[in-house]
C-alpha cells in the first residue's frame, strides 16, 4: 500500500486566461448541454493558440540549468546549438524548429525520445520531417564508433528509403556534432517567432506514422 503524508491543499477555482470567459461550473461532462460545449469549443481553441508555443518552450527552457553528463554542454544548449548551425545554413524555417526540438524529450524519455518529439511535431510538420525525428537516434549510432553493443549500421535496414539521407544528413551535420561549449548560439528567444508559426500551422494528421 501507498502511504502518503497526508497535507491538504485547499484548492480555489483556477483564474481564467481571459476576462471576458466564462466558467462553466459543473462537475462532469456528462452533464454538458449544447450551450456549455459551444464556450467549452471557443474558449478551448483561443485557449491552445494563445498557449500552446509557451508552453512547448518551457518544456524545453526548464532544461536550461540542468547539469551535465559528460559533454560540455547540457541537452537545451545542444538543441539551441543544432537550432543556430540549421538556420545559418540556410534550411527552411520548419527544419529550424524541428531541429530545435528534436531532443525535448531526450532526459525525460530517452528510449523514445524521438518518437516523443515526433509525436509533438506531427500535425505541422511533413511526413519528412516526422520521420527523421522518429529514426534520428538510430541514425546517430552511425556515429558511435568503437561504443559496445552499439550496431554502426542499424540505420541501414531503411537504406532506399525516401527520407533516408535527410535522417542521416540531419544525424551528421546538426546532431552528432552539436555537444561542444566553444561554438556562438542564440538564444531560445531568438527561435521563438519561428516556433510560434509552425505550431499555429493547420494542424493535419495526413500521413500514417511509420511503424
Ligand atoms: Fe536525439
Ligand atoms: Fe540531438
Amino acid at each position: 500500500m501507498c502511504v502518503v503524508e497526508e497535507k491538504r491543499i485547499n484548492l480555489q477555482p483556477v483564474p481564467l486566461a481571459d476576462e471576458d470567459w466564462q466558467y462553466v461550473k459543473k462537475r462532469t461532462l456528462d452533464e454538458y448541454d449544447a450551450a456549455d460545449w459551444a464556450i467549452w469549443s471557443s474558449q478551448r481553441q483561443q485557449y491552445f493558440e494563445q498557449n500552446k508555443c509557451d508552453q512547448v518552450l518551457r518544456m524545453l527552457e526548464c532544461q536550461k540549468d540542468d547539469l551535465s553528463y559528460i559533454y560540455t554542454i547540457n541537452n537545451y544548449y545542444h538543441c539551441l546549438q543544432t537550432a543556430t548551425r540549421m538556420l545559418r545554413a540556410d534550411c527552411t524555417e520548419e527544419d529550424v524548429v524541428v531541429g530545435l526540438l528534436h531532443d525535448i524529450g531526450f532526459i525525460t524519455c530517452n528510449e523514445t525520445h524521438g518518437e516523443f518529439a515526433a509525436a509533438l511535431m506531427r500535425p505541422y510538420v511533413s511526413e519528412r520531417n516526422h520521420w527523421m525525428l522518429v529514426h534520428h537516434a538510430v541514425f546517430q549510432q552511425f556515429h558511435c564508433h568503437n561504443l559496445q553493443g552499439c550496431d554502426r549500421h542499424a540505420r541501414d535496414r531503411w537504406r532506399g528509403h525516401p527520407h533516408f539521407e535527410w535522417t542521416a544528413e540531419f544525424v551528421a551535420k546538426y546532431d552528432q556534432n552539436t555537444i561542444s561549449y566553444d561554438e556562438e548560439i542564440l538564444p531560445l528567444d531568438a527561435f521563438k517567432p519561428m516556433v510560434s508559426r509552425i505550431l499555429s500551422r493547420e494542424p493535419s494528421l495526413q500521413y500514417d506514422q511509420p511503424l
